[in-house]
């Protein structure tokens, strides 16, 4: 399978994932790194690899949509076949989550629908866990749709959250698991594993 990664930070979960297409865990190859931002570290992991990198953000297409058609115009003309959503932090349209649909996975750093949704994104997550004081967080994979953090879930994995737990320390635990989560929802669908039906993911043995 041909797959698109769209990043906008460190690129720890990019990296996790060209790991395990190297080990040949994951049957599918990185046509294209996209970031949002143009100096994002993910960038410079992604030409370690000789992967395609490019920057299409705020400064080069401020218009939302039309960044969104030039998004729709790469992934197009590469023919991928995957989209993953790595610390992605940018708008993707009705249009573009339309064109793909079922076709793009996202990581987010919570037990979904807890802690989710606008304004939930990185630290601040795990800032909402900690204020609440729930006992268990985690990760999920999960297909993309029009909503924010909506769409159907595909893999999670629980974290226990300590009484002495910081921002710091509990978001070095979820990364863990989602440095696990995300390469196994790729495999998955790489491999044709994932169904979705209505909002419920079946995943199949083989
Ligand atoms: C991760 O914390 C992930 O939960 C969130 O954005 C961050 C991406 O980190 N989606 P990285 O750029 O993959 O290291």
């Amino acid at each position: 399978k041909k797959i698109a990664v769209l990043v906008s930070g460190r690129g720890s979960n990019l990296q996790t994932i060209i790991d395990n297409i190297e080990n040949g865990s994951i049957n599918g190859k990185i046509e294209v790194v996209i970031s949002s931002k143009r100096n994002a570290y993910a960038l410079k992991r992604a030409a370690n690899h000789d992967i395609e990198g490019i920057y299409i953000g705020k400064e080069n297409y401020p218009d939302v949509d039309s960044r969104n058609d030039k998004l729709i115009e790469v992934l197009k003309k590469r023919e991928i076949d995957l989209i993953v959503l790595a610390g992605y932090m940018s708008i993707l349209n009705k249009r573009f989550v339309e064109i793909f649909k079922n076709k793009i996975i996202n990581i987010h750093p919570s037990l979904i629908p807890s802690f989710c949704g606008k304004g939930y994104y990185g630290s601040r997550v795990h800032k909402a866990v900690l204020d609440y004081g729930v006992k268990l967080t985690g990760a999920t994979v999960h297909f993309v749709d029009e909503g924010t953090d909506t769409g159907p879930v595909i893999l999670q994995k629980t974290v226990e959250v300590d009484f002495n737990d910081t921002v710091e320390t509990l978001s070095k635990k979820v990364l863990k698991i989602e440095h696990e989560l995300l390469p196994l929802g790729v495999k998955l669908f790489c491999e044709d594993r994932l169904h979705v039906e209505g909002r419920k993911v079946k995943i199949s043995m083989s």
